[in-house]
């Protein structure tokens, strides 16, 4: 399962990129809105520095509602970097726009995915992403890990190309999950994929390792 960061923070995605497993990165006006991006100058030359610092997809979302709006907006994202996916809105127009990228060599990521019938429309629309929101779906007391579960089984049986997102991660039991659900990609904040990391054994038996160690007393050997 690759791992892509939820945010717009070069910080955090430098972070995540030298710690070695991050594969790409995504976006949404919230996130760039909370870094202070503002003009659409500095939100395309963000997305830019974004693209510099990663190797993997960026997905850049769209504003316009409407079809030519959207192709638009998302033509001149594309423009930007290779790394650079779409990201459309489920909606009629969005899933119009998807088809008219998917037609034009331009990678989507369809976002606001909340139900099984969302993702087969955006897989036959031939998007590259289906993001399905799991955090948001249990925020409303459904279950979001259950809707990645059945969209990655129709995908499965049906033979669709596109890879399932799963999105909305809010902590490492949901990231966990996916891997064991089978989602292509999990996208989360950085403190999700840190949380990966931490096991108070792990902490004690290096504490008593490196207690052990001095016993050794190694130190000339080893420098
Ligand atoms: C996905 O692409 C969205 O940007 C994101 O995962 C939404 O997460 P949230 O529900 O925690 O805002």
């Amino acid at each position: 399962m690759k791992f892509f960061i939820d945010t717009a923070n070069l910080n955090d995605i430098k972070e995540a990129h030298d710690l070695g497993v991050l594969d790409g990165v995504t976006t949404n006006p919230s996130l760039m809105a909370k870094e202070g991006i503002k003009g659409k100058e500095n939100v395309l030359a963000h997305y830019k520095a974004i693209c510099d610092i990663v190797e993997g997809d960026v997905s850049a979302e769209v504003i316009s509602t409407d079809f030519e709006g959207i192709v638009r907006e998302g033509e001149e994202l594309a423009k930007i970097d290779d790394k650079i996916v779409v990201k459309v809105p489920m909606i009629k127009e969005g899933v119009k726009a998807i088809k008219y990228f998917s037609d034009n060599g331009i990678k989507t990521n369809c976002t606001l995915v909340f139900s099984a019938g969302q993702a087969i429309l955006a897989a036959k629309a031939g998007a590259t992403y289906v993001s399905p929101f799991i955090g948001r779906l249990d925020d409303i007391a459904s279950d979001g890990l259950q809707l990645i579960g059945q969209i990655v089984d129709i995908y499965s049986t049906h033979g669709y190309a596109t890879e399932v997102l799963a999105a909305s991660v809010r902590h490492s039991m949901h990231l966990i999950e996916c891997a064991e659900l089978g989602a292509d990609v999990a996208t989360c904040p950085l403190n999700v994929i840190l949380g990966l990391l931490k096991h108070p054994l792990t902490d004690a038996g290096l504490a008593k390792f490196l207690e052990d160690a001095k016993k050794m007393d190694a130190e000339s050997v080893l420098a």
